[in-house]
């Protein structure tokens, strides 16, 4: 057939012309959902390690508390070991002006956000913020109701990094759309800031929010005391599957230093937290810390799972009331292992070192890994174990952990 005649090019051209328009139609709807409806992809792809003052310090911020606690961060050890985002809670705002813009506190922050914002980048930090999908906040500040997209833009000009964004005040609001306006609006302000949802857990947003945030509190607040805090522990059992780089759960910030638990407690806290890939944000003093909870906190052996490239939430393997074993996938076919006493009284137990290494949290399935091809490590004693046999004994004090790790020896493959 000759195809440069003019009826089959006219038909030809009429092909072309229906495919462009299909074409247009899947490049515009393309670019309508890009600029409209997204969240800043590329953050938090770890879980986020940072500080917040609510715990500590409740209402009581000011510009002098905020970078005292960045001089701190920078000079103990804590940004060194991968914290990096100082957030303001509640309490800094105090008004609208007649424009509506959000004001600031004068008499705590007398040199306004900005320059707050300048002292924690020049510490090689970054700064957070804290509103409300509310019409006020939690303490009775004002919130973002109706000032989302002002707010956003606001934050983008004072250089904000992290917003924390509560749920107190919203009447009859429906979570996901409060917070889906509130992620086009940092999107639309253009600054890429990690949006951190806290409407407690009420409405799943496990189930809806990995494309709106970053992270998503899933309970109510933390207690700094022992029951209170594996009672948070113990609601995050289900939620394993939901977690992953950019989008965590987040059983909220940490007590460790606070006073309320003891040393023993506070170890616990912080290595639960970690095998739950929860974002770990100091809630403590950091200008006056003692010895032991710096030790804590900076942890690097636990903090490496916690920031685990991987991104797997812990799931347990074991369940034996007082006693629970809970096992972390780490990237490169490595595993953290965590045998946990919640009782009150020491626990010896006797662990099968095989079964651990091979643990799987799809049904009955076990990983094909040799025990041979790894090096098992004690992440709070900071040594390696050379167990005799398959089995080991170990002697576990009450609320408290042992966490180990297997390290794949380098010459070694499984397959
Ligand atoms: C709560 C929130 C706390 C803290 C407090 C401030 O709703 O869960 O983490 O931000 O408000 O008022």
């Amino acid at each position: 057939m000759n195809n440069t005649d003019p009826q089959i090019v006219k038909m030809q051209l009429k092909i072309n012309f229906n495919q462009m328009k299909y074409l247009l139609l899947f490049v515009s709807i393309f670019f309508f959902l890009n600029t409209t409806a997204q969240k800043f992809d590329q953050l938090a792809q770890t879980p986020p390690m940072g500080w917040n003052s609510w715990n500590k310090f409740g209402c009581d911020v000011s510009e002098e508390l905020i970078m005292g606690i960045a001089d701190a961060m920078a000079s103990s050890g804590m940004a060194d070991a991968g914290y990096e985002y100082i957030v303001i809670d509640d309490c800094w705002q105090v008004g609208r002006d007649e424009n509506g813009e959000i004001v600031v506190d004068k008499d705590r922050f007398p040199h306004g956000m900005k320059y707050l914002a300048d002292y924690i980048h020049s510490k090689g930090l970054k700064f957070g913020i804290y509103s409300c999908a509310g019409t006020q906040t939690c303490q009775k500040r004002p919130g973002g109701r109706g000032y989302e997209f002002q707010d956003a833009r606001a934050y983008a000009r004072w250089e904000v990094d992290y917003l924390k964004y509560d749920w107190c005040f919203t009447t009859t609001q429906n979570a996901q759309a409060s917070y889906e306006l509130m992620r086009d609006a940092l999107y639309k302000a253009g600054r890429p800031i990690v949006f951190s949802l806290c409407e407690w857990g009420q409405s799943k947003p496990w189930e809806w929010a990995k494309d709106v945030g970053h992270l998503w509190r899933t309970t109510g607040d933390i207690v700094d005391r022992w029951d209170a805090m594996m009672a948070i522990f113990d609601a995050q059992k289900e939620l394993a599957k939901y977690a992953g780089p950019g989008h965590w759960n987040d059983p909220d910030m940490l007590e460790v230093g606070n006073g309320g638990m003891t040393a023993e407690e506070y170890r616990t806290h912080f290595s639960l937290w970690c095998m739950l890939a929860a974002p770990l944000m100091a809630g403590n003093d950091l200008r006056d810390m003692d010895s032991e909870t710096l030790e804590i906190l900076t942890n690097s052996e636990m903090i490496a799972v916690n920031q685990d490239i991987l991104g797997k939430q812990a799931f347990c393997l074991r369940d034996n009331g007082d006693y629970e074993i809970w096992v972390k996938k780490l990237a490169g076919e490595e595993k953290a292992v965590c045998l946990l006493n919640r009782g009150d009284e020491t626990k010896t137990v006797e662990v099968n070192i095989p079964v651990l290494l091979k643990a799987n949290d799809y049904y009955w399935a076990s990983d094909p890994y040799e025990i041979q091809d790894y090096t098992m490590r004690d992440l709070w004693v900071h040594e390696n174990i050379k167990p005799q046999g398959n089995t080991m004994k170990v002697e576990i004090p009450p609320h408290s952990v042992k966490v180990y790790r297997f390290f794949k020896n380098k010459h070694s493959t499984n397959r």
